[in-house]
């Protein structure tokens, strides 16, 4: 099994730019020369410069949390994903529930986001996830595999298979309250099914697929004991310097 484990700091709209670069001087010094783990950092828009100056030449990649569909134009407010991809970006997260949920996106939009991330360059995050009330009435896998066939609606195999998926369940994000490792793998093995259904046997064993809810460094080791499990989308405890670093430190290959 060749894929990478990735684990990815979700900063949201958190850190200026002079708090971005307090808390890359602080996190590199922490990571350990050959880390197995890629290590991504997403800060917001104003911060990516800065944050990306300071990580050239290091081993921790740079991303951003959202983009426009469209190369550019008269869009107030929007940021292209030549903008990211000029600031040293490498990957975008596509359709994480706030953004769905706060912002109103849907599938289609979600759609566009990813096509136009890779067309640029990117490699698009899609992120999906249920609700406690799906959860509840059983509607899980439907849920995920809908967002999933939506969000890569026209997108080739060989595209596929270099993409991230993460799945985050709703109820688990910023709650505290984490997945089990073992219910996020059964979930999760279902997304690769679906994906090699989809789009064949390379796109299945490629894609990395990262879980995402509360996950802490005490609680995220189980998680990187699941096979369908990649990497780790972390949001709160992205912020603090050591508590990431002890994440990407649980972050052992696959198989080791
Ligand atoms: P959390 O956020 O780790 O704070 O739950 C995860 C996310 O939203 O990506």
């Amino acid at each position: 099994m060749t894929r990478r484990r990735l684990v990815a700091g979700n900063w949201k709209m958190h850190k200026t730019p002079e708090e971005a670069e307090v808390f890359v001087r602080a996190f590199l010094p922490l990571l350990r020369r050959d880390e197995p783990a890629e290590i991504l950092l997403l800060p917001p828009f104003p911060s990516l410069d800065r944050a990306g100056r300071l990580l050239e030449g290091t081993a921790v990649v740079l991303g951003a949390q959202d983009l426009h569909p469209e190369i550019s134009g008269a869009f107030t407010g929007g940021v292209s994903a030549g903008m990211l991809a000029a600031c040293g970006c490498r990957y975008v997260l596509v359709g994480h529930s706030e953004r769905r949920s706060l912002f109103g996106e849907d599938d289609i939009l979600v759609n566009r986001k990813l096509r136009r991330a890779l067309t640029a360059g990117l490699v698009p995050i899609l992120c999906l996830g249920e609700t406690l009330a799906e959860r509840r009435a059983g509607e899980t896998a439907r849920r995920v595999a809908a967002q999933l066939a939506a969000g890569l609606d026209g997108v080739s195999s060989d595209d596929v298979e270099r993409l991230v998926v993460a799945y985050e369940p709703i109820w688990a994000i910023g709650t505290g309250e984490a997945a089990s490792a073992a219910a996020a793998e059964a979930v999760m093995a279902g997304i690769r099914e679906a994906i090699g259904s989809a789009y064949g046997r390379p796109a299945r064993d490629g894609v990395r697929i990262l879980y995402g809810g509360s996950v802490t460094p005490e609680n995220v080791g189980p998680f990187f004991a699941q096979s369908d499990v990649d990497g780790a989308l972390v949001g709160g405890a992205s912020l603090r310097p050591e508590a990431l670093a002890g994440i990407v430190a649980a972050a052992r290959p696959h198989g080791a």
